[in-house]
């Protein structure tokens, strides 16, 4: 290992450590469109600050447009994590991993979505709105947006190794 370097949750607001309310980033592409309708009502009632990059329409568009906008405010951190929404989830999450410093998976069962965060500090949960109800839809983003990164040893050392993949691609 060459050295470790900072993990995107160190710089960021303070919620990103407790599982309290937080800046939430919210984009979906035409196949996740109710669905994001849906799960924006929902932060809002939970109390978290909403960032929602769109779609506003039913109208079919690109869920690269909608990965890029999401990973971007994470990015600047003006978010403290994402949610990504399209047919499959599976779009969205190929396209958002491609940012460095972006750990997006699609999650359609509860362990994965909390302990995506708690072992490898996943910050994009990405959904598939052609596969998962609202309701499951909300629980899982529910424990998402709860779970904290636990930092233990191994998973920091993990996460470097990741950040060592991105830095050694981005440098050619
Ligand atoms: C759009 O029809 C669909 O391909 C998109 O929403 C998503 O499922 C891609 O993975």
């Amino acid at each position: 290992m060459k050295g470790s370097f900072r993990l995107l949750t160190e710089g960021a607001p303070p919620a990103a450590a407790g599982g309290g309310v937080m800046q939430v980033v919210i984009g979906a592409d035409h196949g996740g469109y109710e669905l994001k309708k849906k799960i924006v009502d929902y932060l809002s009632s939970q109390g978290h600050g909403i960032i929602d990059v769109g779609t506003h329409t039913s109208e079919a568009v690109d869920y690269p447009d909608y990965a890029r906008a999401v990973a971007n405010a994470i990015i600047d951190l003006r978010a403290e994590r994402g949610i990504l929404i399209c047919g499959s989830g599976v779009g969205a999450c190929v396209a958002a991993d491609k940012f460095p410093g972006i750990r997006a998976a699609v999650c359609h069962d509860a362990f994965s979505a909390h302990q995506g965060v708690e072992d490898d500090d996943m910050n994009v949960l990405c959904l598939g709105a052609r596969v998962v109800g609202p309701e499951l839809a909300k629980e899982l983003v529910r424990v998402f947006l709860v779970a904290v990164f636990s930092a233990q040893e191994r998973h920091v050392r993990r996460l470097n190794k990741v950040k060592e993949i991105e830095r050694e691609l981005a440098a050619g």
